[in-house]
């Protein structure tokens, strides 16, 4: 049920690293009015509503039990994320929640159920669906000016020591790198290129001292099979300037961190048509889409079963890599 109020009221859940680009987000939308922020650590939820002027609580209760907040936006660790969720659309509140949306498929399926009983918008937070030149991409995809599209690929290695976070301990986190950048990976390449019919995936050698795999390559085909791979590491820089190529038989696309381009086979010629990720946009863009779903003047770019197939092919990979073959995604 859309919200007609004119101003969204917002609380957050998590103030921790991501959390701080999300509140400067919701600092910059006028129409989103911070009101509460929350975290099991109070120093924390403390730092942020001094700096973002809102009040704070160390009791989650409080946020969903006050009857003014609209909506909440959940920045806590991935175990906690299903939880979190169940219990603010009980409490009537719509939910942005950030990746990976659970750490299981049956967790996610809850979810959309519960979504759709308590009739709660329910959004995986998916920043690459914000940035312009990743949506630039999808127009040109989509327009056919690269031709048939064969072959995709994305990359999203950096070298991030994860020996003392909740991301290399398997109970918060669901797995390492896979589900972690993976989740990202996979959401872009089902918003790009279509959805993923099949994988094989494979976890590469270990060089963090930690329990879960922090490098993986994810092979892929989609429904319409477009064939591709992505790599995934907290452990190494590919040193690339993109983050996505597709490429089709009449061209190539190229998203890259600081500017992307379109090269046409025919003229052996590239065109730049954007200006790189630049993140706090697209936290902004994200934002703002997320309050036009709740006021209903928009439908959500990204669905519940967005956020559940998301989750299914990142469970499948996993099989994938214990079972050492390809997998269906869907039976
Ligand atoms: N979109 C992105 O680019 C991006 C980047 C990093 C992390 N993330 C995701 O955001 C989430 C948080 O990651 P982070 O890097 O900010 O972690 P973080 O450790 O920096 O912050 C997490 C915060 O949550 C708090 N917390 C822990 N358990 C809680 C609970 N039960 N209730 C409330 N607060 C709780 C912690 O005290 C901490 O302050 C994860 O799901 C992660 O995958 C997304």
């Amino acid at each position: 049920m859309p919200d007609s109020k004119e101003t969204i009221h917002i609380a957050l859940i998590g103030c921790g690293g991501i959390a701080q680009t999300h509140l400067e987000a919701i600092s910059l939308v006028p129409r989103v009015k911070l009101e509460k922020v929350q975290d099991v650590r109070l120093s924390a939820a403390q730092e942020a509503a001094t700096k973002y002027h809102s009040t704070c609580t160390q009791n989650a209760d409080e946020i969903f039990k006050d009857a003014k907040i609209d909506a909440v936006i959940i920045c806590a660790p991935p175990v906690y994320h299903v939880e979190l969720i169940k219990r603010a659309l009980v409490a009537g509140k719509h939910v942005l929640c950030e990746k990976p949306f659970t750490t299981n498929l049956k967790d996610a399926e809850e979810i959309a159920k519960l979504s759709a009983q308590t009739d709660k918008l329910v959004m995986m937070a998916s920043k690459f669906r914000f940035v312009k030149d990743v949506i630039e991409a999808r127009k040109f995809v989509q327009s056919g000016v690269i031709g048939d599209i064969v072959l995709s690929e994305v990359i999203f290695c950096s070298l991030v020591n994860m020996e003392s976070r909740w991301n290399s301990d398997l109970k918060t986190s669901g797995g390492g790198v896979l589900i972690d950048n993976g989740s990202h990976a996979v959401d872009v390449i089902r918003y790009l290129v279509g959805p993923i019919k099949s994988v094989y995936a494979q976890a590469g050698r270990k060089t963090q001292k930690i329990s879960v795999e922090d490098t993986a390559r994810l092979h892929f085909e989609t429904d319409d099979h477009v064939i591709g791979m992505v790599d995934l590491s907290w452990s190494l820089y590919k040193h690339t300037a993109n983050y996505v190529n597709i490429f089709g038989t009449l061209g190539t696309i190229e998203v890259g961190w600081q500017q992307s381009q379109i090269w046409d086979a025919k003229q052996k010629t590239s065109k730049v048509f954007g200006n790189g990720y630049k993140k706090l946009d697209a936290f902004v863009n994200q934002i703002e889409h997320f309050a036009d779903c709740v006021q209903g003047k928009a439908d959500p770019i990204l669905g519940i079963e967005d956020a559940v197939e998301s989750v299914r092919v990142i469970e499948s990979a996993y099989t994938s890599v214990r079972e050492k073959k390809w997998l269906r995604v869907r039976a």
